[in-house]
């Protein structure tokens, strides 16, 4: 069942993707649209692909990698799933923006509401402006200011939430981002990820000015950090006796960890709802699309229906739009326990093989979300906030990512973000990483802290 490993075997080759980034550099910052894009946390050329297809990748070079990125989670199916192309393409061949509300907004739309315990819903262009919207609501409609958030959860680049922020926050160590003025976090409260405590103290003193919590559902940007039992559902209890809102952030959740989000796995069953929700990535198929919803009379007080504004030259974009739908539509149960299980698979092998070469690591999972921490302390056998999460060997993470590279592998170049992969991820797939690990393994055993 192994496929030949053909381009991915020739390592040597990257000089497409060292002169790409060399006219990157020169027009734009750092030469990426998106921070960790540039391998700073690793060190290295940022590999340039030029194509995908199911679960594999290919670059500028020619070297084909298995994708365990995934596009940061929307490539739920697999790259190029050819009924979401064709949809595309038909779309765009009837117009690419219209600027006016269309059919398959509404689609879009009805199906979210379908799967999640949303009443309405507003689309969006990103997870960021989703979050950035939601909060707005939020103090709009409670009329208070203060926002509580936790260390480590990431919510986009939205100036509020940055403070204590997960994702390229954590994986360049910045305390906080230049360019936000004080005034915008003050009104912020971030707390420790997973303590009840420091959340009931926050809310004994500032009870009735807080407008409302937002959490990551299951936190995927320290690394995978999943609620401990109950979490969730004690801030939604919390926020409704204290008139605060509870938002829940399902961005890199939702439509991925199964049909109706981490919510199916926790207030579906535990009988709670979040009073709105946000969600992205695979809801745009590949495309950019997001969105946030909820209770019915807080998202009345939208405009235009109410004071709350908010606004989107290309919200609802059909193209953008065609490509979430056919993909949500193609995400049946099938789909999620092909993910399930080549997400615990993946994990499984990965761990296995760091403990054979003595690698000291904690590999956690939420759902089909799943990261390795190389902690070393051995008191430590979970992580359960960004604390714990910054406690490792940045150095051993480095050396097996540029290993599994090497042989055909594309894992997350940081250690504080989650692996993802897809219903593509068969076994061909599968044995091609599991042939790389022993060796990625071995060089993450001997990595020397200063080794770049
Ligand atoms: C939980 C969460 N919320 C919000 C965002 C921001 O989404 P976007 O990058 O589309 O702005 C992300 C991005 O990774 C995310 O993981």
């Amino acid at each position: 069942m192994n496929r030949p490993l053909t381009r991915s075997a020739n390592r040597s080759s990257t000089a497409a993707s060292r002169a790409l980034f060399e006219r990157a550099r020169s027009v734009t910052p750092g030469g990426v649209n998106s921070p960790v894009r540039a391998f700073r946390a690793v060190g290295g050329t940022p590999r340039f692909m030029v194509s995908g297809r199911g679960p594999y990748l290919t670059d500028a070079d020619g070297n084909e990698y298995v994708d365990c990125v995934c596009s940061w989670g929307p490539m739920l199916l697999g790259h190029a799933h050819p009924e979401v192309v064709d949809a595309v393409v038909a779309a765009a061949s009837r117009g690419t923006s219209f600027g006016t509300p269309s059919e398959p907004e509404v689609a879009l739309a009805e199906e979210i509401v379908a799967r999640t315990p949303v009443d309405s819903v507003r689309l969006v262009s990103s997870g960021t402006e989703a979050t950035m919207s939601a909060v707005r609501l939020a103090r709009g409609f409670t009329g208070r200011d203060l926002v509580v958030k936790f260390a480590g959860c990431y919510h986009g680049h939205v100036d509020a939430l940055l403070a204590d922020a997960g994702s390229g926050v954590t994986t360049f160590g910045l305390p906080g981002t230049s360019g936000v003025p004080a005034a915008a976090t003050a009104a912020t409260l971030v707390l420790p990820y997973n303590d009840r405590a420091a959340v009931a103290a926050a809310f004994s003193r500032y009870g009735d000015a807080i407008a409302a919590v937002i959490t990551e559902a299951a936190a995927g940007n320290m690394g995978v950090v999943a609620p401990l039992a109950g979490f969730n559902g004690f801030l939604a209890e919390i926020c409704a006796r204290h008139g605060a809102l509870f938002i829940s952030d399902e961005v890199m959740t939702g439509f991925r960890v199964g049909r109706s989000g981490w919510w199916g796995l926790d207030g579906a069953a535990e009988g709670w709802t979040p009073d709105l929700l946000t969600f992205g990535k695979v809801m745009g198929g590949g495309f950019p699309a997001a969105a946030f919803g909820g209770r019915a009379d807080v998202m009345a007080e939208l405009a235009p229906e109410g004071p709350v504004y908010q606004a989107g030259t290309l919200s609802g974009n059909p193209v953008a739009t065609t490509a979430g739908l056919t993909t949500l539509r193609l995400a049946d149960d099938a789909v999620y326990a092909r993910v399930d299980v080549a997400a615990a698979t993946l994990c499984a092998m990965t761990s296995d093989a760091l403990r054979e070469a003595g690698v000291a690591h904690v590999a956690q999972a939420a759902g089909n979300l799943f990261s390795v921490f190389f902690v070393s302390d051995p008191e430590v056998n979970a992580v359960h906030d960004l604390a714990g999460a910054r406690r490792q060997e940045l150095h051993r993470h480095r050396a097996f990512f540029h290993a599994m590279l090497e042989r055909g592998v594309y894992l997350p170049p940081s250690a504080f973000e989650a692996w993802f992969v897809s219903a593509a991820h068969d076994n061909a797939a599968l044995d091609r990483v599991h042939e790389a690990l022993p060796a990625a393994a071995a060089a993450a055993a001997t990595a020397t802290p200063d080794e770049r």
